[in-house]
């Protein structure tokens, strides 16, 4: 991410500011599963479970990711966290002969196509095509990291509707600028649910708090998984007692998009700083030792893991461009808004 020179906007209009608005609320209506589409999705876990058993013995499903976190949309796949009964971690365990054997047993599921088991990948997966919804999705071993940083998303869905608005909105921008898609060289959609959490604990005053810091009494907890600390406060309903900011950021949706826009390319520096949403105090690549990455994207469990880290410099600047453009046309107050936008959207 390299810094350019940005055009001046024009003056923002308060009508402009409220078409934004409508925009992002329109866009997070449009894209959002309702309960039943919820409700498919526990269904086929169901179904899973108990045809698995009767294969895996002991086998234990878990959706995580987007179908969980508060982020998800009608067509997202289905993301499984298996456990096997009586063993904690995978301490001991055949990963990849587990993954081929259910793979197998998969296989004599007859709502199932396109059984592919991936045993090459940082996360063993086995992936598959359910018939009657048509959605994709995979089965993950003990990927017990994601089953928390999907709570820790969750949790902050939950403390203001903005939020999950601002997600959305994000996650339709990389998808219909083609920038979000991690297998294809860009960015996952958790990126850049990461890069909007960031920016609203940014903000002054904040719209959500930092609650891997927030904590009672006089010593954070220390809450240990896989090597990695997955503490965060999750007491909600008295998050007032121990947030002083709490409800003080009154900005519509539409002025955040266009804040959070111009805060990545205007004001962050992704030479010198990480996006990172464990804690308040700036954090720098130098420290992290990732200064040679276009983009630094903290995982808030797993401090090793840089989301950036698979950018070539072409895509990073490729992303850039997508910010700078989209900075523009939501920047630039018009009569009527760019008519290809709606049109575009309906591809999802
Ligand atoms: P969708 O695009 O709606 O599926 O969003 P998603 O959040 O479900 O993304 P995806 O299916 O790619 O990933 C599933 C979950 O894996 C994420 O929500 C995270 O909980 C977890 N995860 C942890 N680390 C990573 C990572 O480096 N990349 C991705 N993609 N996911 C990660
Ligand atoms: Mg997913």
């Amino acid at each position: 991410f390299q810094r350019v020179e940005l055009e001046r906007l024009p003056p923002m209009t308060r009508d402009f500011q409220k078409i934004l608005s409508d925009v992002c609320e329109q866009c997070y209506r449009d894209f959002a599963p309702d309960d039943v589409e919820l409700k498919v999705r526990e269904h086929i876990l169901q179904d899973f479970e108990s045809f698995l058993r009767c294969q895996v013995p002991g086998a234990k499903l878990v959706l995580f990711g987007s179908s969980k976190n508060g982020f998800g949309f009608k067509q997202s796949d289905l993301d499984i966290c298996m456990t096997l009964e009586g063993h904690d971690t995978a301490m001991g365990l055949d990963s990849m002969a587990i993954i081929e054997s259910l793979a197998k047993a998969l296989r004599k599921h007859h709502g199932l196509r396109n059984i592919l088991p991936i045993t090459t990948a940082k996360v063993p997966i086995v992936k598959f095509y359910h018939t009657k919804t048509g959605l994709e999705g995979d089965i993950s071993l003990y990927n017990t990291l994601a089953l928390h940083n999907t709570q820790l998303l969750a949790s902050y869905a939950a403390i203001d509707a903005r939020v999950k608005i601002l997600c959305y909105v994000m996650k339709v921008f990389s998808k219909v600028c083609d920038i979000g898609d991690a297998s294809r060289g860009s960015l996952s959609s958790y990126a850049y649910t990461l890069m909007v959490l960031f920016f609203l604990q940014q903000r002054s005053p904040p719209v959500i708090p930092v609650l891997q810091e927030i904590y009672d009494g006089k010593q954070k907890p220390v809450v240990p998984v896989d090597g990695w600390d997955v503490y965060f406060f999750k007491d909600l309903k008295n998050l007032h007692r121990h947030w002083p900011e709490y409800k003080k950021n009154r900005e519509s949706v539409g002025e955040l998009w266009l804040g959070l826009l111009q805060f990545y390319t205007e004001t962050f520096d992704f030479r010198e700083s990480v996006i990172c949403i464990r804690r308040k105090e700036p954090l720098s690549t130098f420290k992290k030792q990732w200064t040679s990455k276009h983009l630094a994207i903290e995982d808030p469990f797993d401090l090793s893991h840089n989301l950036g880290a698979g950018l070539s410099r072409r895509m990073a600047s490729f992303i850039m461009k997508a910010f700078i453009n989209a900075r523009r046309v939501f920047g630039s107050p018009v009569r009527v808004f760019p008519p290809d936008y709606s049109n575009k959207m309906e591809y999802f």
